[in-house]
Order: structure tokens, then sequence, then C-alpha cells
């Protein structure tokens, strides 16, 4: 069986790569899990992994001419397989976005989960293709009304591809009562529950300088103990691995995101 959940938010900085990788970690307790930093033009997932060095990323996998084989993208870390992606704007420039179809359809192969760390803005094919290719989109917000309303963006896109959601995982929570205040608007626009609200935490921070995922660098903390009751929150659904692969290849991709 395979899922592929998009983590997409309207803005950059809400934390989807931080929330990739702890809902990655926490899925990996009943799941095998791969998760992809796809979000290929501001890639930062190698850094929140302590893969800052590795040789091979999805960037290579995505070149026209790409001599390396999926597997050699493939790192074992913390329990999951993680794919990261380079931070050249060369090789960013260069990779073909719609090849990500042919990987993400290699991967879907052989794990239970694929989760794959979005891009925030939607104005191109690289930025959109992540959302197009996933069954269902987790979308990462702080608690705010404008916050709510790019949010809202993100969803109807995903919407547009039949892409369902997944829920709305509040990140870099201050103070509960600003989930209170929108919480009826969150239930009314957004599908899926609110999986969680994760505290404003500087366990967070520390662990992405530390270059762990902050399940590891801090599994005790409020903050983890909430990605790990978001993820309670996602049911995998079970599809057959090799009708996943078809549909990820054949997927249309968006001429005008
Ligand atoms: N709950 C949190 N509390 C405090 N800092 C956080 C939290 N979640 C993420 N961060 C920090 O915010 C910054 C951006 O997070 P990141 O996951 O890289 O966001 P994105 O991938 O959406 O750009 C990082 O420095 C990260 O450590
Ligand atoms: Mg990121």
């Amino acid at each position: 069986m395979v899922e592929a959940v998009a983590v997409a938010s309207g803005k950059g900085g809400t934390g989807k790569t931080t929330a990739t990788l702890a809902l990655g970690m926490a899925l990996a307790e009943r799941y095998d899990v791969t998760v992809v930093d796809a979000d290929t033009g501001m890639a930062n997932l190698l850094f929140h992994a302590g893969l800052a060095d590795a040789p091979v990323t999805l960037h290579d996998l995505l070149l026209d001419d790409a001599d390396v084989a999926v597997d050699d993208a493939v790192y074992h870390r913390f329990g999951m397989d993680v794919v990261p992606c380079g931070t050249s704007l060369d090789a960013f420039r260069e990779a073909d976005p719609t090849r990500l179809r042919d990987v993400v359809a290699e991967l879907a192969r052989d794990t239970d989960v694929l989760l794959l760390d979005s891009p925030a803005a939607l104005g191109s094919v690289s930025a959109v293709l992540p959302v197009v290719l996933a069954d269902r989109v987790v979308v990462v917000l702080q608690p705010t009304v404008p916050a709510l309303s790019d949010g809202l963006k993100v969803q109807e896109y995903a919407r547009s591809y039949g892409t369902d959601g997944a829920g709305v995982l509040f990140n870099k929570v201050h103070d509960g009562d600003s989930v209170e205040r929108i919480a009826d608007r969150t239930e009314r626009y957004f599908d899926g529950p609110v999986l969680a609200s994760v505290p404003d935490a500087d366990a967070a921070r520390e662990a992405r300088d530390a270059g762990e995922p902050l399940l590891a660098y801090a599994p005790a903390s409020a903050a983890a103990e909430a990605f790990r009751e978001a993820a309670a929150g996602i049911e995998i659904r079970d599809e057959p691995a090799e009708d996943v692969a078809a549909r990820f290849r054949s997927a249309v991709v968006p001429e005008q995101p």
C-alpha cells in the first residue's frame, strides 16, 4: 500500500519541513515512510536532517541526462527513507520539474507513506507539482486570519487537481486563544480536521540548528508530542503500489499554474 501526502502552506517559514520530518518520524512507528524534499527551489530539508553533505540529491534525479539511480538519492535516517534536495540555484534551473513524476513513481513501489515537503508559492510547475501528485495535502499554518486565507488558496488549488485535504496543522502557536478565535472559520472552510496545534518552541529552532528532526532532538517536548498527535490523525489509505506508481507517472502537469 502507498499514499502520497503533500505538506504545504501558503507561505515559506511556516514549518513545512519541520512538520514533514516530524510527521514522518511519527508515522514511521507504524509504516514504512519516505520523505522527499520536493521544495526544489527552496530546499532546506537537508539541513534539518543532517544531510547537508549528501553527495546525491533530488536535483541530480531531475536532470534530463540524469546518470544516477533513484536509490542513490535515498538515505536511511531517523527510521525513514529520506530524499534530500540540493540548494544550488544552477541545479534548480537545470532541473526538469516534470521528472518528479517518475521519481515519485519509483519511490512509491517500496514504501507505505510518501511525504512530499512542498513549495510555498503556486506560481510554477515545480511549485505545484507535489500538490498535484499527492493524494492528500496537510496545510501548515500559523493561527492567523491572513494565514488561513493563504492556506485556503492551497486547498482550492489542491482540490482542483483532485487532491483531498488531510487536515490543518497549526504551527508556531503562541497562545491557545489564537487558535480558538479562528476555530469556527477553520472548521467551516477546510477539508479534514485540525490535526494539532504545535506550540512555538525553542526546541524546534535548536533542532534545526543541530541538524536533527525535532522528534529526534527533543522527543519529550510539547511540540514533538503535538506532532505525534497530528500524525495519529492521519489514517493512511490502502492503495496498491503499482496503481499509484502508474498514476504518478501519468499525472497531468499543469501548464498555467
Ligand atoms: N513550532 C515551532 N516553534 C519554533 N520554531 C519553529 C517551529 N516550527 C518550525 N520552526 C522554525 O522555523 C524555521 C522555519 O521552519 P521550516 O520547517 O524550515 O519552515 P518551511 O519549510 O515552511 O520554510 C526553522 O528555523 C524552524 O526551526
Ligand atoms: Mg522547507
